[in-house]
């Protein structure tokens, strides 16, 4: 079934929205860089999910346009799929929108897309792939 793998939030400095996150006992798990998005992402696991701070490394990324037109907050909503091929086609066959046609790799090596807010009612999907997970 699939479930929620992390919520991303921007934000402009991780290391101060991180201490927020530690006086509710989330504690950082990881961080990294992600050139092609432009992007430092700390991982706060909680539970069976997480939450994923996102800091622009430029002005020009898609989350420090994002931080310029609505200031801080939640960014997107990521699920998991078994698998994402798969999945793409079936979006796409039903008239989707993705962000990016290609399947894309990000932190921890998962495999991902994002659809368009355009197609989900205005919220940023992400579709993470599940076994690819499970070896991060
Ligand atoms: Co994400």
């Amino acid at each position: 079934m699939p479930r929620i793998d992390h919520l991303g939030i921007a934000v402009r400095d991780l290391r101060a929205a991180a201490k927020l996150y530690s006086l509710l006992g989330l504690a950082i798990s990881g961080i990294e860089e992600i050139a092609h998005e432009g992007v430092r992402v700390a991982m706060l696991p909680a539970g069976e999910s997480r939450i994923e701070l996102l800091e622009p490394t430029r002005p020009d990324s898609p989350v420090g346009h994002f931080l310029d037109r609505r200031g801080e907050g939640l960014h997107h909503v990521a699920l998991t799929v078994e698998d994402l091929g798969a999945a793409v086609a079936r979006l796409r066959a039903a008239g989707a929108r993705l962000v990016k046609d290609e399947i894309q790799t990000g932190a921890g090596g998962h495999r991902y897309v994002f659809l368009h807010p355009s197609t989900a009612g205005g919220v940023l999907i992400e579709l993470v792939e599940k076994e690819n997970e499970a070896k991060a």
